[in-house]
């Protein structure tokens, strides 16, 4: 694996911020050049996206999404801050209280002999696809690729939390983590509903594709909250807080909600008519043919993946006339209860021109990609039907 050091990173953040300022930019400029969805690639991560100049923030191109699991190195990175620069797996203790009969403080080995169980999760970040909202909305500008799948590997959080003791008064548990909190910037900090918590699929994950946890995906442990949105998952966990109602907090609120009623494009939306994003909606992304791409081929191979948080998908339908008529596209053998799944569809254009691929998805609970976005003001959630121009010659 190929990575670069905290420092070089940072160097070339400076270098980057340091060029636009010789070159007379002004900040405003660069949240403009920001928005306009350049893609710069990261030295040395293997061909990712770097979207955010400030924390390390690297998407995935879609062109990867062609195996079950993700490499980890190709596995989008979202940071709200700093990651931590000091990470001694020795001295790392997890500290576990508030509503519970006996606080714990664990050491990574006290931890590793509560069991092992594996989750194939696929992990997205709540804002994927905010740049393709209309109109734009501010944040992370992230394209299609800030998805990835992985098989995640830790005790149960349920078996930590019945060590301690949760009493009858928990309701929600807090993740905090070990991220270099900069300025003003709030920590990040979120919680879970304890039904939740205590589902045997929500782990500490040490391990990620059977390897220790990089840095970046959060070691030595995170939260895995599966088939919920990427803020679920706390990464660097240092505590774990059982409440008795949901934490408060900038990451709870106004961050990660969704509004209660569907909103005009444009239109803003009081505090007290959303609600904390919690699982992820139906979607799919197509990954080859790439977008603007000419062929020349007489039968083409339309592929990619489809997901739907904590349902499964039921069907991915292919349409290459602009919607109007819509086929069925096989979908891979490898499947896991919170997994994408592979699909791929054989295309036989009739004639040579310029076509539209859309793709599709249904899951198992009746919800189908729409054709047009659900606008909201921070871009959560985009999930219309996934689009790619080409060219058959
Ligand atoms: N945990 C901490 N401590 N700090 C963070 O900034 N980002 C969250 C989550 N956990 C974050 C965090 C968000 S918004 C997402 S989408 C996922 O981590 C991304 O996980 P990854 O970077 O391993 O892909």
């Amino acid at each position: 694996m190929n990575r670069i050091s905290m420092n070089s990173r940072r160097a070339f953040l400076k270098q980057i911020s340091g060029a636009a300022m010789v070159a007379g930019m002004a900040p405003s400029i660069l949240t403009w050049a920001r928005a306009q969805e350049q893609v710069i690639p990261f030295p040395n991560e293997d061909g990712m996206i770097l979207r955010s100049f400030r924390f390390i923030d690297l998407e995935s191109p879609v062109e990867y999404f062609n195996s079950f699991l993700t490499p980890v190195p190709r596995f989008f990175v979202r940071n709200h801050m700093h990651e931590p620069s000091e990470l001694d797996a020795a001295a790392w203790r997890l500290e576990v209280g508030g509503e519970v009969e006996k606080p714990l403080t664990l050491s990574l080995a006290e931890l590793s002999k509560l069991g092992t169980h594996s989750v194939i999760n696929t992990l997205e970040c709540a804002g994927n696809g905010r740049s393709l909202q209309r109109p734009q909305v501010p944040g992370i500008q992230w394209g299609k690729g800030a998805v990835g799948t992985a098989r995640f590997s830790g005790p149960r959080l349920g078996d930590v939390l019945q060590r301690a003791g949760v009493k009858p008064t928990g309701k929600h548990v807090m993740f905090r983590g070990r991220d270099e909190v900069p300025g003003k910037v709030p920590p990040f900090i979120r919680s879970i509903p304890i039904e939740k918590a205590l589902d045997g699929d929500t782990l500490i994950a040490t391990h990620m594709n059977g390897s220790p946890l990089t840095k970046h995906h959060g070691f030595p442990a995170r939260a895995l909250v599966p088939g919920w949105i990427g803020a679920a998952s706390c990464k660097w966990l240092t505590e774990i807080k059982v409440l008795d109602a949901e934490f408060v907090g900038n990451f709870m609120s106004p961050g990660y909600r969704f509004p209660n009623h569907p909103v005009n494009p444009g239109d803003a939306v009081k505090p007290e008519d959303t609600h904390p994003l919690t699982a992820l909606t139906v979607k799919s992304v197509i990954a080859g043919p790439s977008d603007g791409a000419s062929l020349k081929a007489h039968q083409i191979v339309v592929h990619g993946t489809a997901w739907a948080g904590e349902a499964d998908i039921a069907k991915v339908e292919i349409s290459t006339d602009g919607g109007i008529h819509w086929n069925a596209a096989k979908l891979g053998h490898d499947q896991a209860h919170y997994a994408w799944r592979l699909w791929s569809y054989d295309w036989e254009p009739v004639k040579a021109g310029d076509y539209t691929i859309q793709s599709r998805a249904t899951d198992s609970a009746g919800r189908v990609q729409p054709a047009t976005p659900v606008w909201n003001p921070s871009g959560y959630l985009y999930n219309a039907i996934d689009e790619v121009k080409v060219h058959v010659s």
